[in-house]
């Protein structure tokens, strides 16, 4: 069965290798040339650990090949899945321009019948655009075609894609064809014969469970964020309460970790967009809305914490070290770091920042910001001279950083531990003036 895999975005390309290594024949589709040439020689354009090992294998065994001919993969393929971004509109919605482009080139090239398989995130409702997008290309074309629409969201993890595709904890289908859950059975074969949790489903509540989880998740983590900012303020100790909370199974440890709050591809667009979706069916979604604003304010309160403790940030140098939105990505898109150099700098601060795969990204992100900043080659050249040390990200290095050499390179000894990380080691009090989230 050959597999067609319209967008080589995070999500698209992921799946595509994936799908390779499962056994299918995969083309990849993108209108990037450059990117085409580059994932042809084995390049992968983004950070992910694993990722190009499996890619290049793929590619030598001749399973994956990437092309921009959008017609040869629609001729090509029986199953086509499109990932492509959907990035937030204006108002917060997303936006499915590309989503639609891709669906109307299927409707003109297809000659035979499909199955077409929604990967992005996309507002409920969109499966069905997607088939009238089709229909009505084929309709111009005066074709009388045959094809299926599945919505299949995706759960990846930024920096852990590659197991959380191979291994999934559910796979969910959206379709109300009996035929293309058969064909979906099939692509996921290894899956399904290994147990995986299958949801077969009608095409709305496959959209509808990507947007929920997402959601919940950025819910959790606000509200243990919210419990963090209230720890502080009675002497309580946060890691303890969320230790304690997940030890009840109904609530589980996972995502229960205090921070300078959610970043990343997903969670800040996804639950702007459901809001929206709320909004334009005339139901408000309380829950999920102060969620949003609970995120907004912990970034400004990690501000505020690095800038009062501190008395006066004016001509203070600090060294931010961690500027991805999470440890193992190259990401920036709604990186926490972002608000909280910009906060710092409007204070008058000087940074200096480190980052194992961030900095790149961050120099175009933090373009206006450039004579404020100073990147440096790894985190003890980051703290050298600094007043202040803040850890915006959890990579392992910092975790492991030698804590007496980084106070003897800075001029002043705050440190601002904004994920927690070395609140266990019994010399950082001594050492430093420390700060962390959610305790005293
Ligand atoms: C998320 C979902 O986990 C994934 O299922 C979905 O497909 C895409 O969105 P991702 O954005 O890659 O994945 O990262 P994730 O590990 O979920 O973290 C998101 C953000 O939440 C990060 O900024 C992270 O630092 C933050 N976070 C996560 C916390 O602050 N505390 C936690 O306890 C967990």
């Amino acid at each position: 069965m050959k597999i067609g895999v319209i967008g080589t975005g995070y999500v698209g390309l992921v799946q595509g290798v994936i799908l390779a290594q499962f056994g299918l024949n995969v083309i990849c589709v993108d209108n990037n040339e450059e990117k085409i040439k580059n994932l042809n020689n084995g390049i992968v354009p983004i950070y992910e650990p694993g990722l190009e090992d499996l890619m290049v294998k793929n590619i030598q065994e001749k399973r994956i090949e990437f092309t921009t001919d959008i017609k040869k993969a629609v001729l090509e393929s029986e199953v086509l899945f499109i990932a492509v971004g959907t990035p937030p509109a204006d108002d917060g919605s997303a936006d499915l321009r590309y989503v639609l482009e891709v669906a109307n080139s299927i409707g003109e090239y297809m000659e035979d019948s499909k199955v077409v398989v929604n990967k992005s995130t996309v507002p409920v409702g969109t499966g069905h655009l997607v088939r009238e997008t089709i229909q009505n290309k084929l309709n111009q074309r005066e074709k009388k075609l045959d094809f299926d629409v599945v919505s299949n969201p995706e759960f990846l993890r930024e920096g852990k894609a590659v197991n959380d595709c191979l291994r999934p904890d559910r796979v969910i289908i959206g379709t109300e064809s009996k035929k293309a859950e058969e064909m979906m059975k099939k692509v996921y074969n290894v899956l399904y014969i290994n147990e995986t949790p299958f949801v077969f489903t009608n095409i709305e509540t496959a959209e509808m469970i990507k947007y929920a989880s997402n959601a919940f998740l950025a819910v959790k983590i606000s509200f243990i964020n919210e419990m963090a900012l209230l720890a502080e303020k009675v002497g309580a100790d946060i890691q303890k309460i969320a230790k304690a909370m997940g030890q009840d199974g109904r609530i589980s440890p996972k995502f229960l970790h205090a921070g300078p709050g959610y970043g990343g591809s997903c969670f800040p667009k996804d639950t702007k967009a459901i809001a929206e979706i709320g909004k334009k069916n005339n139901e408000e979604l309380l829950v999920i809305e102060a969620a949003i604003k609970a995120n907004k304010k912990q970034k400004q309160k990690m501000i505020e914490k690095v800038t009062t403790n501190m008395g006066n940030i004016e001509g203070k140098v600090i060294a931010v070290l961690g500027l991805s939105f999470k440890p193992e990505t190259d990401d920036m898109r709604d990186a926490p770091a972002l608000d909280i150099i910009k906060g710092l700098i409007k204070n008058g601060a000087k940074i200096k920042t480190y980052c194992p795969q961030g900095m790149k990204e961050s120099k175009w992100r933090l373009e206006e910001y450039k004579e404020s900043i100073e990147y440096s080659e790894n985190e003890y050249k980051a703290v050298t001279g600094a007043d202040a040390t803040v850890i915006v990200t959890e990579w392992n290095q910092f975790r492991g950083m030698n804590l007496r050499k980084m106070k003897e390179l800075m001029k002043d000894n705050y440190l601002f531990d904004l994920r927690n990380i070395h609140g266990k080691n019994p010399e950082v009090r001594s050492l430093f003036k420390y700060y962390a989230v959610g305790r005293k």
